[in-house]
């Protein structure tokens, strides 16, 4: 498949803005056009690059023959959008969290499936370099046996976001990357959750997660806390690994009691403080990196890196902790 594949958007705010520069920006990629129930917000993305603007993503799935489309409308409208895209047989990215609810995601899932197109879930932080990187570490053995992740996910509240709470909209991040990391499936979770500011839906998590291999998870994320912050820390035997997500920053915090030749069970004879080594990471903007990665699964006819079933597994997490915080108690898996 030689010729440019014909994308479009769908809604057109802040992350579906960045989708139409990016296909802008490739070069076997023709951006055609965009869609947004905001004419004016349709009407100004689409005159940057000089492609039809559409008001009503039906008519221009109707009019325009398209290969692939991102869906970034609001989490609770992917599921038609994804529906009614998938009836004209294209593509579908659908970004991140997949939908509001497990049955959405599963419909998606089926949708695409039906019509043969592909699905590509925008969890994009998959293609953060450092995130890589850490997954080459900790696969090599670099920290040994894992003890816990730790993510803190927290800002300050985003009033577009109406339609979900905070587990659905950051967690999903967080769940999809521990398990990816872990190498492990969540058995086990609990939340305490608070609302202080969304009119309908939680904005504060406290989660405690735990691996089929031992390992523990901790998730602070929220959107009451005045700057943003996107950390995750990895400890082990070996030390502890912190990733900064914003500025694509790896560093290893070696733990100088640890020696290669210690048996394993023996190895933790003590936690001290040793070198610190910051890793030399090249940038790179992770949508860009996703997408490209979405249009080679296009181009090579190959499930894409991050499927329907990954996201529906990070929505079927959040769905848990949110009915977690809801009870106060511990659900297992
Ligand atoms: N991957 C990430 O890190 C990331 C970051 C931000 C947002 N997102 C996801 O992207 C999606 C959109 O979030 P956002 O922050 O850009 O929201 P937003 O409110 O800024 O943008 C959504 C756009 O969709 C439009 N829209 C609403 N209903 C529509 C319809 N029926 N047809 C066409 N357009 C419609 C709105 O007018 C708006 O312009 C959400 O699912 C969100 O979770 C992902």
């Amino acid at each position: 498949m030689s010729k440019l594949l014909r994308a479009a958007v769908i809604g057109v705010g802040s992350m579906g803005r960045n989708h139409a520069r990016v296909y802008a920006e490739m070069e076997d990629v023709q951006l055609i056009a965009v869609a947004d129930v905001d004419q004016a917000a349709a009407v100004r993305v689409a005159n940057i690059y000089g492609v039809r603007a559409y008001a009503d993503y039906r008519m221009m799935l109707e009019a325009e023959p398209l290969d692939l489309v991102t869906i970034a409308v609001p989490t609770r409208l992917h599921r038609e959008v994804a529906e009614e895209a998938a009836a004209h047989g294209v593509h579908l990215f659908v970004e991140k969290p997949l939908a509001g609810s497990v049955e959405d995601a599963q419909a998606i899932i089926d949708a695409a499936r039906a019509a043969g197109v592909k699905l590509g879930v925008g969890h994009i932080e998959r293609f953060n370099p450092a995130i890589l990187q850490l997954k080459v570490e900790l696969d090599a053995g670099r920290l040994g046996r894992m003890f816990q992740l730790h993510a803190r996910r927290v800002g300050p509240f985003p009033p577009r976001v109406e339609d979900v709470g905070v587990v659905f909209d950051l967690a999903t991040h967080e769940l999809n990357i521990m398990e990816y990391l872990a190498n492990a499936r969540v058995v086990s979770l609990y939340a305490e959750t608070e609302r202080e500011i969304h009119e309908q839906h939680e904005d504060l998590l406290s989660g405690v997660i735990k691996f089929d291999n031992g390992v523990v998870g901790v998730l602070d994320i929220n959107w009451l806390t005045p700057t943003k912050i996107r950390e995750l820390s990895v400890i082990g035997e070996r030390g502890m690994f912190r990733v900064n997500y914003l500025t694509q920053e790896l560093y290893l915090h070696e733990n100088s009691f640890f020696s290669e030749n210690w048996e394993s069970a023996v190895a933790l004879m003590g936690v001290s403080e040793g070198r610190t080594i910051k890793y030399e990471i090249k940038r790179k903007e992770p949508l860009k990196a996703e997408l490209e990665s979405f249009v080679e699964a296009i181009r090579q006819d190959k499930p894409p890196a991050i499927g329907g079933e990954e996201g529906l597994r990070a929505v079927f997490l959040a769905q848990k902790l949110v009915e977690s915080g809801l009870r106060h108690e511990v659900v297992h898996l």
